[in-house]
């Protein structure tokens, strides 16, 4: 299966400061594949994804989203492939209770009436939203509102399914919550962009990770690849997950790939220790 987002040589300047916020960056997402976006703050991992659906055009270069160029859709248009989940839900959500934010984008997307009450149904279930269906969403707690801004793009069925620092000053429920819910997705076949700051997370949900520094891309690999490559952690002052960090510096272990989990590095000592988990994640 081909790229579903392709980003060919794509630059991007913010009109107010003249901030080159990309340089021209080229990245294909296969249809299906989980990616983690990393990088420092104001490295551009923000103005990337929001090339992704179309919300920024790029100056030069192209992207394509589906085989379609975002410089010739309206963001209307890519809504149905491509779901924006907002850093802050603030900026998101309008309606005026929770039931309803969540049943707007279906129905703004053209899904069949019909349809709206099983998709809103399963988001209430997933994401634990019964109790406060009835709330004006301004009235409910950040982490919650939270949850409620990434469940009303739940019920849209993206494509692509972007998330920005989902994870970001959340609690452990909903920490893990967005863990599962990376791994549902991935399940169905949806592609997942997520930026974090959470390496364990990633470590966890991402297939591929790219590491942004400076409006550029200067790693691409797996999570295991990327965490071993010590130049691109160290410019983008980036620590590896706990457990990664020290299969890195056990000595002997030179050669071998990177643990991401407990359970692998207990793995490699003939499971003396015991089973101990994934050592992420759910808890
Ligand atoms: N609306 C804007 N107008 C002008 N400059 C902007 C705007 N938004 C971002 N920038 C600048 O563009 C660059 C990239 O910003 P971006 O928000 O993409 O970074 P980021 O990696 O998402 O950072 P963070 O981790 O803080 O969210 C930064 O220098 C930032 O200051
Ligand atoms: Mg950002």
């Amino acid at each position: 299966m081909s790229a579903v987002v392709g980003i060919d040589r794509a630059r991007y300047v913010y009109p107010r400061g003249g901030v080159v916020a990309l340089e021209e960056i080229t990245v294909e997402i296969p249809e299906g594949q989980s990616l983690g976006v990393v990088g420092q703050n104001g490295s551009g991992k923000t103005t990337l994804t929001k090339l992704m659906n179309g919300l920024l055009k790029p100056n030069s270069g192209r992207v394509l989203v589906d085989g379609r160029d975002t410089a010739k859709a309206s963001v209307q248009e890519l809504a149905g492939d491509v779901g924006y989940v907002f850093q802050n839900p603030n900026h998101q959500l309008f309606a005026p209770t929770v039931a309803d934010e969540l049943a707007f984008g279906p129905r703004n997307i053209g899904v069949p009436e019909a349809e709206i009450p099983e998709r809103v149904a399963e988001a209430v279930e997933f994401f634990g939203l019964a109790d406060i269906l009835a709330l004006h969403p301004y009235r409910i707690s950040f982490p919650l509102r939270k949850l409620v801004g990434i469940a009303s793009i739940f019920t849209m069925r993206p494509r692509v399914f972007i998330l920005d620092e989902p994870t970001t000053g959340q609690d452990h429920r909903t920490t893990s919550t967005i863990n599962r819910l990376i791994r549902r997705l991935r399940d169905r076949g949806s592609t997942v962009v997520c930026v974090a700051h959470d390496m364990p997370l990633l470590a966890d949900v991402s297939e591929r990770l790219i590491v942004m520094w400076n409006g550029r891309l200067i790693a691409d690999g797996t999570p295991r690849e990327v965490f071993a490559d010590r130049a691109a952690m160290e410019r983008t002052h980036l620590a590896p997950p706990q457990i990664t960090q020290l299969s890195l510096a056990l000595p002997g272990r030179t050669g071998r790939p990177a643990a991401l989990a407990v359970g692998e590095l207990v793995g490699e000592f003939g499971g003396a220790v015991g089973s101990a988990g994934t050592g992420s994640g759910e808890a």
